[in-house]
């Protein structure tokens, strides 16, 4: 995946730049283009005349050299990358990204980046769990910057724990496997719903759930990312999301109008991903006027909402996929084996409350998938752009 590929390395000072050494020598390897930024302190811990040499291009440091006269083109340097990887990322830099600091030549080739940019993190124990890191890492989330996990060991204080810079198989791992789903759905269309719906009781009044849809939007943002044309339908939450450009959003309140509209979009679909949290059952009636607490007692006659999902399952044709949630709290794999069946699908995913950091409004989640012959899958506690890439390489399986 990687050769011929143009990687562009930021490098940040921190005791990890030691290892870029060996993540340039196995980039080349790989029969990749490696051209190196450095910050000042970068060069305190690694010199810019190893990582020239093990790249075989010059090694960028500052904007211009004031002997020779030439000028290094931030702008330039992002285009020709079709990865700007920063390894290891410092918290100091992290910020700067975050906030749109831009004081060396590495920042401001970010700002300038088109291309994907990858961050490795690393730093001390107590600085990679402040709080700050973790907004700031949740700003870069949010613009779209991958963020290789910290690894977890001993730390060059001397303190155990998170903090450490994956090594560099890892980093030259995830770069290649980044690269081979890059756009692996490509002219696809794919149907995503999320959110959950509101069945309105009064004017100011309705039957809810807590889903905020950040699981669906993560998926719709996956499979945006790997090229595919996404129609997202997304109930009605209040988490403020950034959709990535190839989605194209539907908002609905009901199930009734998350049904019209997922009936509509999934037949020129390739597959459909029904992961919102659909309320069962609406009041039979709705009232114009607010309800008044005239008595003690009030009965709510409830009907059942219709079911999308099986819907779409009915109109399913051979070359299309379908994937649906579960949220089971007893039963699980058989109440989702149930479901999978009886509402004609490919793949189900299974949550279940018992699994402390999953479910509704987390950022991270817990899944299990059962698939049509039975074959169980099991994931770990994972973040919910992490659980998208599982489901969606799963879907890349199911159409082909
Ligand atoms: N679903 C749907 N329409 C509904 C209810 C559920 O499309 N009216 C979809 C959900 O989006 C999810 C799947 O069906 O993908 C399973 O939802 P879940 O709430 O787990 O199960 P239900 O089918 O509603 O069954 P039950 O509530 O009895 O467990």
């Amino acid at each position: 995946m990687l050769s011929k590929k143009n990687i562009l390395l930021g490098v940040c000072g921190g005791i990890a730049a030691y290892k870029v050494a060996y993540i340039v020598r196995h980039l080349i390897k790989s029969g990749a283009n490696v051209k190196v930024i450095m910050t000042d302190s970068a060069k305190a811990f690694i010199g810019p005349l190893t990582l020239s040499t093990l790249s075989k291009n010059p090694v960028y440091t500052d904007f211009f050299d004031t002997e020779s006269g030439e000028w290094s083109n931030h702008v330039e340097l992002a285009l020709w990358a079709d990865i700007y990887l920063i390894a290891p990322a410092t918290s100091n830099t992290i910020a700067k990204m975050a906030n749109g600091i831009c004081d060396n030549l590495l920042l401001a080739t970010y700002f300038s980046a088109k291309n994907p940019v990858i961050i490795a993190p690393a730093m001390d124990l107590d600085m990679a769990s402040h709080p700050t890191l973790k907004r700031n890492l949740d700003t870069l989330y949010t613009d779209n910057v991958s963020i290789i996990p910290f690894e977890s060991g001993e730390l060059a204080s001397g303190l155990v724990g998170p903090g450490r810079m994956a090594e560099p198989e890892i980093i030259h791992s995830y770069l290649s496997d980044f690269l081979s789903s890059s756009n692996d759905f490509e002219k696809k269309k794919i149907l995503v719903n999320a959110g959950p719906t509101h069945e309105p009781i009064d004017p100011v009044r309705f039957i809810g759930n807590r889903s905020t849809g950040k699981m669906g939007v993560a998926l719709a943002n996956e499979l945006a990312q790997r090229g595919a044309d996404v129609t997202l339908v997304l109930g009605p939450t209040s988490h403020q999301f950034d959709f990535h450009k190839n989605i194209s959003v539907i908002r609905i309140q009901t199930a009734q109008e998350m049904r019209d509209a997922c009936v509509r979009v999934y037949p020129s679909c390739d597959a459909g991903i029904l992961s919102a949290a659909v309320a069962d059952f609406t009041p039979l009636s709705k009232t114009d006027k607010k309800i008044k607490k005239s008595s003690n007692t009030l009965a709510l006659e409830l009907v059942k909402t219709p079911d999308t999902l099986a819907e779409l399952g009915q109109l399913k044709s051979g070359n299309q996929g379908l994937i649906g949630f579960a949220l089971e709290t007893n039963d699980a794999i058989e109440n989702a084996t149930g479901k999978l069946k009886r509402k004609n699908l490919d793949l189900i995913v299974l949550n279940t409350l018992e699994d402390k950091g999953a479910g509704f409004g987390h950022d991270t989640n817990k899944i299990t998938t059962i698939d049509k012959t039975g074959e169980i899958c099991t994931f770990d506690l994972k973040s919910k752009k992490q659980v998208a890439k599982d489901i969606v390489n799963t879907l890349k399986t199911i159409i082909k």
